[in-house]
Formats: C-alpha cells, sequence, structure tokens
C-alpha cells in the first residue's frame, strides 16, 4: 500500500499550530509500523532549500480554464519520511502560509485548491494508493482523487475552519457548475464540507471531539452533513512526537529531567522566572502557550486573573494570534508586574521552558479538537487545568476520577469553574508529596503515537 500524507503544514519546516506537530509525528509512526508513506506539503519560502533535490518531472495543473505548473522537490522530515514540497511561485511564493497582517489571502481558494488538484495528479502518476488528507486546506483533495479513482481519508483538526470562499471561484477550480450542492454551504464554497462528503473514511483528533462534532453545539453548522457520514467517522487521538517533546533529551532547555530525577526541572523553573522578569519565589507559576483567539478560553482567564493573582499564584504566557487578545496580554504585564510574565511571539524555544519550567500548565479552551500542549505539559513534569473537554477530557486524568491523576479538569465552561479547579491545583501543590505523585504520574503516562498510528493503519486497510 503506498500513501500520500497531505498538509499545509509540517514541523519543522512550516508551523502555525498542532497540525504542523501532527504531520511530522504520525508519518514517522506511520513509518515506523512499515507503511510506505509520503509526505506532500507547498513549498513556502520559510522552507529551507538546502538539501532539497529537484526532480525532473514538472506538474501542468488545469482544473479549470488557467493551467498553472507545479515544481517538484524532494527531501526527508527529521523522523526519516520522504517529503515532496510542490512550489508555485505565484500561490505560496510568499510569507505567511495562509495570510498576513492585513488577514487572509483573498485567493486561498485558489492556491490551495490548485495544490489538490496538483497532489491528485501527482498521486495518479505515482500509482499512489491511498491519500490522506488533513483540514479544509485538502478539503478538495478527495474530490480531485476520486475522479482519478484514488481513495482518500481527511483528518479534521478543527471544525472552526471549513475554508469558505466566494462561489465565484468554482469555475477556476474545475467544479461542475451546474451541480454545486456539495461544494455549497450558505451559499459560499465550503472546501470542508466537500472533504466530508467525498472521503472515504473521516477521522477527528480525539474520541470526545468526535462525539461532540455531531452535535450543534460544536459542529459549527457542518454537524448534519458530519450525521449523514457518521458511520465513516473515527476519533483517533493525537499522539506527541517524542523525539521532540522529551524533558530527558531536549536541547532546547537549559537542564534536562526525568521522573526519576526532577533536579533538571528546578533549572528550568529558574530560567522561565528570568525569561518572563519574574522573581523567583516558591509561589506556584502557571505557564500558558498557545494562539490568543476565542477557541483557547482567553476570555476566562482575563476575567479572572485579578483572582488568579491574589490565590498567591503568578502566570507566564507566551502566544500569538488576535490583537485584542494580544494587547489585553500586554496590558496585563503592566497591570501585574512581578505577578504576569508576557511573551507576544512565536517561538519553540520559549514554548519548551514554558512547558520545562512551568508548576502547573492552564488551557481553558471553550473547544479543544484534541490539544498537544496538555500532553507536552503532563511529560514534562507540568500538571495540567484544562476545561474538560473533546481531547482535554480524554487526555488528563482529575483527582475525581482515578487515583493516579495527572491534572484537574473543570466543568462548566466558567470563570468560577476554572478558578475552583486551580484552587484545587494550589492546594494539592502546597502538599509536596502528593504534587510530586501527580508530577511523576503525568511523566510516565505514555502519548506515543505508537497505538494511534496502528488505529490509522487499520482504518486505511478498511478503506481500501
Ligand atoms: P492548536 O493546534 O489549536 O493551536 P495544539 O495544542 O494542538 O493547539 O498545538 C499547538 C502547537 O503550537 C503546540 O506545539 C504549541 O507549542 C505550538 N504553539 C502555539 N502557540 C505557540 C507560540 N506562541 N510559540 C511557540 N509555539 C506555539
Ligand atoms: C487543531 C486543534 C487542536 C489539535 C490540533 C492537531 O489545531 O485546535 O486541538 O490538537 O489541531 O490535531
Amino acid at each position: 500500500m503506498k500513501s500520500f500524507f497531505v498538509s499545509s503544514e509540517v514541523e519543522p519546516f512550516a508551523k502555525t499550530g498542532g497540525l504542523g506537530d501532527v504531520s511530522s509525528g504520525l508519518p514517522s509512526a506511520l513509518s515506523a509500523l512499515g507503511l510506505d508513506v509520503t509526505v506532500v506539503m507547498p513549498l513556502y519560502p520559510v522552507v529551507k532549500r538546502e538539501g532539497l533535490e529537484k526532480l525532473p518531472e514538472e506538474l501542468e495543473v488545469q482544473p479549470g480554464n488557467r493551467r498553472r505548473a507545479f515544481s517538484i522537490y524532494r527531501g526527508e522530515t527529521p523522523g526519516g519520511v520522504s517529503i515532496l514540497f510542490l512550489e508555485n511561485p505565484e500561490f505560496f511564493g510568499r510569507h505567511g502560509l495562509y495570510g498576513d497582517e492585513r488577514g487572509d489571502f483573498h485567493d486561498n481558494a485558489l492556491r490551495f485548491g490548485h495544490f489538490c488538484a496538483a497532489v491528485a495528479q501527482l498521486a495518479e502518476a505515482w500509482k499512489v494508493d491511498l491519500i490522506h488528507c488533513n483540514d479544509w486546506q485538502c478539503g478538495l483533495l478527495p474530490y480531485y482523487a476520486s475522479k482519478r479513482g484514488i481513495k482518500s481519508l481527511i483528518t479534521i483538526h478543527n471544525m472552526a475552519f471549513h475554508g469558505q470562499f466566494p462561489m465565484e471561484f468554482a469555475a477556476e477550480l474545475g467544479l461542475p457548475l451546474d451541480n454545486l450542492g456539495e461544494f455549497e454551504e450558505w451559499g459560499r464554497l465550503n472546501f470542508l464540507k466537500n472533504g466530508i462528503l467525498r472521503a472515504a473514511g473521516i477521522t477527528t483528533v480525539s474520541e470526545g471531539y468526535a462525539e461532540e462534532i455531531l452535535t450543534p453545539e460544536f459542529g459549527c453548522g457542518l454537524d448534519g452533513v458530519l450525521r449523514s457520514r457518521a458511520g465513516a467517522l473515527r476519533g483517533i487521538l493525537n499522539g506527541a512526537d517524542t523525539a521532540t517533546w522529551n524533558p530527558l533529551t531536549d536541547e532546547r532547555l537549559p537542564a534536562r529531567f526525568s521522573a526519576r530525577d526532577l533536579t533538571g526541572k528546578a533549572r528550568c523553573r529558574a530560567a522561565l522566572h528570568d525569561a518572563f522578569g519574574l522573581p523567583q519565589t516558591p509561589d506556584p507559576i502557571i505557564g500558558m502557550v498557545g494562539r490568543l483567539t476565542e477557541q483557547k478560553g482567553m476570555d476566562l482567564v482575563l476575567s479572572g486573573i485579578d483572582q488568579i493573582c491574589s490565590m498567591g499564584f503568578k502566570l507566564a504566557l507566551l502566544g500569538a494570534g488576535q490583537a485584542e487578545y494580544e494587547n489585553a496580554w500586554r496590558g496585563l504585564a503592566t497591570m501585574y508586574p512581578g505577578l504576569v510574565g508576557v511573551k507576544i511571539a512565536f517561538s519553540e524555544n520559549l514554548a519548551h521552558l514554558v512547558e520545562a519550567g512551568s508548576d502547573m500548565f492552564l488551557m481553558p479552551s471553550r473547544f479543544e479538537p484534541c490539544g498537544l500542549n496538555q500532553m507536552y505539559s503532563q511529560s514534562y513534569g507540568t500538571p495540567p487545568v484544562v476545561h474538560a473537554v473533546g481531547g482535554l477530557r480524554d487526555t488528563v486524568t482529575d483527582p475525581s476520577e482515578s487515583s493516579d491523576p495527572t491534572g484537574f479538569k473543570f466543568t462548566p465552561y466558567s470563570t468560577e469553574a476554572m478558578l475552583g479547579a486551580l484552587g484545587r491545583a494550589r492546594d494539592l501543590f502546597r502538599q509536596p508529596e502528593g504534587w510530586k505523585k501527580m508530577v511523576t504520574t503525568g511523566m510516565r503516562r505514555d502519548f506515543s503515537w505508537t497505538l494511534s498510528a496502528k488505529k490509522y493503519e487499520a482504518f486505511y486497510k478498511t478503506i481500501l
């Protein structure tokens, strides 16, 4: 079985969020199981070209009325998986993956639509049996692939992003103008809807989210479409890439540590305080890393910050995203000097330091398809405090659920409930024995990709 794993972002080449992590970790794990998998992504200017080999073949793609050319470069992921980069300067020769400071690129429909058409054409030439698509950027790929008799599976990482565009793009993308129903939702082109309808199999990134998205509350308007394909939908939990996220080998940290010897964690804690301009006190420090958007529960933290500080916590936040949240956080750093440290940036090094150096990790997401940071934080001895939703509910164990808890969960989605969970975390933090047990229990949990990769392998076989 020959497969393509297609994604708009793959770490360490280009990443804006968890999709990049998954697109590097899952193909490595699939290949370790012996599967013939090739990763495919667009060639953006951020991708370093040294070491890439330009292939002699060129792709001439014409889904609609205009022809576009793609060149192909071959490289290898750090996990040793073969990766192809498709180059088209008109669509991908600009800075930013999906947009820039002015917002989303106006031609994203054409950029990712043509990318999908190119991948389908290449898959046919290379005699690929199965195409694994990811998110709306690959939404039209199951359609183009099915026209060439190739089976596909689509993984939904976030129902909130559909890839919605004006219908006018349909002609240039070669969509059947007399029968656009399966491409259309609320009068607009909808890439994800078509992917859901056309793919032979559908997965999402946790079992909890697979149930949630069949309801109007979490389905973002496509729950009816998903219910019509419920038989083809599976929830398969993401893993963590243990080559990148392992406190015992992490080169990005000032010191390394393990569940057996936590001394290195104390050095990371000190470095975190320095990096965020906070005084080295024994009070618990909460870490947060993430996109500053509504999804991530920013409103709960902003409304509860006064109590968080008066409960004896310090807080270190690393994030970037919506301007109003970035500004609000900058304001908090000024209002609570010595208690709230803020870095508005996208920095892998700092992300690793926050995971390793914090005492606990806060993820109050309104919804969370899977979430990776709460898994990383458990591996790094930093118990997470999370809203019990989606993948957060599936991956964190609360003291109320087991005698071997790894963190704290709260529900409903409210500031009071979040503060209640933080209070329980602080109380346990003050009991060194109990706290250490939670820390080391989380560190010993297996979040590796192996089990999930086997589930994908089994699903690939069912589809074929
Ligand atoms: P999402 O994909 O919804 O953003 P995830 O928890 O699945 O959430 O994954 C987020 C990934 O992006 C993690 O690897 C996290 O460390 C990383 N990340 C998010 N924001 C930043 C940032 N500001 N700097 C560095 N890494 C970040
Ligand atoms: C999305 C989701 C996140 C998930 C990630 C990787 O960005 O928001 O919850 O972990 O994709 O699947």
